[in-house]
């Protein structure tokens, strides 16, 4: 059975990635943005998906609004959480209850964003909710590493009950990486066809600076240290300007004379 993203691979997603490092993600993404001012406060997640990262939050005592675009992610999230909140939404446009001092996007989250002018979207989406001063951090596959790391690689594997073979594909000419994820579950037989859009460093920085960030630093996972075009994944900490910004449409009052 063919299924659409995110769908049946719901029912398996954390028998296949019990063994990602999430809790040590969630430690260097708050340690980051602790360095760049965060102290604490309301956190937005794009796109939770089952809710791992939502939880380890949750259990540091924070207030979560989760954002997701897939009701089968989400239904696997639900039932691991207590108070956080689930949106069932597209991070490039959901209603968001508020404005947060922390956005974190975590496993390729923007890479599923395949289209031009996709992140530009999310970056101004994400800066309207971000409260003066605070941060974005996410992690991003970049070219090097979708063409590495997907061209041509075929991943097999047991993960518990759950037999899946992984065919990665990377499209020079689309510039886009396709994985064939068949898998074979508990609930039966399906593939889902997942594609990736790589974001590379200097990519990045111009397109958050763009929208208004006031600085984005891209760095290397675990070291910190600042990322370069050869780098096959990296993490981003941007920051929104300190001063408060007027709401959308309402012009600052000219100064006389
Ligand atoms: C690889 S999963 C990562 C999930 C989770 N962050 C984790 O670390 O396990 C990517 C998630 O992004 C969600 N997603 C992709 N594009 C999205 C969009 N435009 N809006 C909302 N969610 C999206 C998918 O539904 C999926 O749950």
């Amino acid at each position: 059975m063919r299924a659409p993203p995110f769908t049946a691979l719901a029912s398996v997603y954390d028998t296949i990635m019990q063994d990602v490092p999430y809790a040590a993600w969630v430690d260097f993404a708050l340690a980051g943005a602790e360095r760049r001012g965060w102290q604490g406060g309301g956190v937005l997640e794009l796109g939770c998906g089952t809710g791992n990262v939502t939880r380890l939050l949750e259990e540091r005592g924070l207030r979560v609004v989760a954002v997701d675009a897939s009701p089968a992610m989400l239904d696997v999230a639900r039932a691991k959480l207590t108070h956080a909140t689930l949106l069932l939404g597209d991070i490039r446009d959901a209603a968001l209850p508020g404005s947060f001092s922390l956005a974190l996007g975590v496993f390729d989250v923007v890479n599923n964003l395949l289209e031009d002018g996709d992140m530009a979207r999310l970056a101004e989406h994400v800066l309207a909710h971000l409260e003066p001063g605070g941060v974005w951090a996410f992690d991003a596959n970049t070219s090097v590493g979708l063409e590495a790391l997907w061209g041509g690689e075929v991943v097999e594997g047991w993960a518990g009950q759950v037999h899946y073979r992984w065919r990665h594909h990377w499209d020079a000419a689309t510039g886009l990486a396709t994985v064939e994820a068949w898998c074979h579950g508990p609930d039966g037989v399906f593939t889902e066809e997942h594609r990736e859009r790589p974001y590379d460093p200097g990519e990045l920085r111009d397109l958050l600076t763009e929208a208004g960030f006031a600085s984005v630093d891209v760095v290397c996972y675990p070291s910190g240290a600042a990322a370069d075009e050869d780098d096959p994944r990296v993490w981003v900490f941007a920051s929104a300007p300190a001063d408060a910004r007027p709401p959308a449409g309402v012009r600052p009052p000219r100064r006389a004379g």
